[in-house]
Order: C-alpha cells, then sequence, then structure tokens
C-alpha cells in the first residue's frame, strides 16, 4: 500500500527545500526537512563541544535531545530543546559536522522512528536523502533532484550571502563536494535515488517549472491509484 507521502532527495543545492515547500502547500500535505534534523543535532553537538569522532557521545546526545519542526504561516521552525536554532542550522560549519553525524547508524536509527511518526499524522512532503530509499519506500511519489556542481554551488553561496553568511564560492563548492562524497559513499543510507524514483535534472529548470513537474507526477500518482494510506 502506497503512503500519502511525496518523498524529494538529492544533492545539497538541488533545490530540494526549495521545492518541497512549494510542493507541499500545494497539496496542503506537511514539510518534512529531513536535513534540519541532523543539522540541529550537529549545531547542539557544536555547543557541547563534541567532535565527529565523539560518536557515543553524540548518540547519547541524540537520545536526551528534543528537536521540533513548527509550521508557522508556510514558514518552519527549528526547536532544539525549545530553543529557536531555525537560523543558526543553517551556518556552513553546522552543515558540515551535520555530514558525519548523519553517518552514524544509531542516529539514523533514532531519527527513522522520528521521520516516520511525523508522517503518520498526515500527508507530508520529505526532503533529504534517503527519503525515497529507507524512511519511506512505500512513498506514493519519489523524486530525485540533480544538478552539476558548480551550480549547486552557486546556487548556495547565493543564499548564504542572502542570509548574511560571507562566505567565498570556491569554499562552498569545496565544502559540497567533500559532503556529497561523505554523504554518498557511506555505509548505512548512503545519496542514491531509488529504484522507483523520478530522476529531474534542474540544471537549466526555474523553481516554478520544477515545481509544476512535481505536482503533475503527484496529480497521476495520487488521483490514478487506489487512495494511499496515511
Ligand atoms: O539537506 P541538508 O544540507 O540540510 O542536510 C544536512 C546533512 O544531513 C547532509 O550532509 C546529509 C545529511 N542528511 C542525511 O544524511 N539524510 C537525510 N535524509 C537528510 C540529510
Amino acid at each position: 500500500m502506497k503512503q500519502r507521502v511525496v518523498a524529494i532527495d538529492g544533492p545539497a543545492g538541488a533545490g530540494k527545500s526549495s521545492v518541497a515547500k512549494r510542493v507541499a502547500q500545494a497539496l496542503g500535505y506537511r514539510y518534512l526537512d529531513t536535513g534540519a534534523l541532523y543539522r540541529a543535532l550537529a549545531w547542539k553537538a557544536i555547543k557541547s563541544g563534541l567532535r565527529p569522532q565523539d560518536a557515543s557521545y553524540i548518540v547519547d546526545m541524540t537520545r536526551e535531545t528534543k528537536v521540533e519542526l513548527q509550521q508557522h504561516n508556510g514558514e518552519q521552525r527549528v526547536l532544539v530543546d525549545g530553543e529557536d536554532v531555525t537560523e543558526a542550522i543553517r551556518a556552513p560549519e553546522v552543515a558540515n559536522l551535520a555530514s558525519p553525524i548523519s553517518a552514524i547508524p544509531e542516529v539514523r536509527e533514532i531519527l527513522l522512528d522520528w521521520q516516520r511518526d511525523f508522517a503518520r499524522q498526515g500527508g507530508t512532503v520529505a526532503e533529504g536523502r534517503d527519503t525515497g530509499t529507507v524512511v519511506f519506500p512505500n512513498a506514493g511519489v519519489k523524486i530525485f533532484l540533480t544538478a552539476s556542481l558548480d551550480e549547486r554551488a552557486r546556487r548556495r553561496h547565493r543564499e548564504l550571502l542572502e542570509r548574511g553568511i560571507n562566505i567565498s564560492l570556491q569554499q562552498v563548492k569545496l565544502d559540497m563536494e567533500a559532503r556529497d562524497q561523505r554523504d554518498s559513499t557511506r555505509h548505512i543510507a548512503p545519496l542514491r535515488p531509488a529504484p522507483d524514483a523520478v530522476i529531474i535534472d534542474t540544471e537549466h529548470l526555474s523553481l516554478d517549472e520544477v515545481v509544476e513537474e512535481v505536482l503533475k507526477i503527484c496529480r497521476a500518482r495520487f488521483t490514478n491509484e487506489a487512495p494511499p494510506s496515511t
């Protein structure tokens, strides 16, 4: 039985967040930003003085941490133990630590339950790296977004500058390349398209065009098949 879940995966900067938010809004589904969960843990790990090699402490910390994704007027707020970290988790050093943290199997296991609980509460658009392969293998729609490293780095650089984070394009590209490599080659839940995912190359498409393409697929799947379960 297919789930009422749209799983959108792909590497950093492929456009997942912007697309997922718009698709969620159009379908009236809830938006699940799974990367924000790993970033939230990385933010707390940095604050606690933990390093990537402190895996067992990071696992203990994960068990004791309450991460909340709240939606206000179409905007997502991320809370860690009640503290709003929405902006703080977008910092490049948080992204850099989120990647090794996401390779710790016990951390993924804990977050797996969390993500599935979220989707049990209603129609969900989930974005991340393994939402179509591991978290929601029965998702009604699976999308994998791609674009070249240069284009993705340019987009992420622009985004960071808009947030007031001053960093060179070259540094963004180097960080992104290292992160992609780590995320794609890890043993557990590596970044890769699910066999039944629709792959969309966003290199030369506008946000509107990608959203329309995804919505077209959703309409076809969610109306032509038996009604999906939640
Ligand atoms: O999408 P993002 O940049 O916010 O993700 C931050 C890190 O979290 C990224 O390096 C990979 C990891 N991640 C993951 O392993 N699985 C997910 N479903 C989402 C993110």
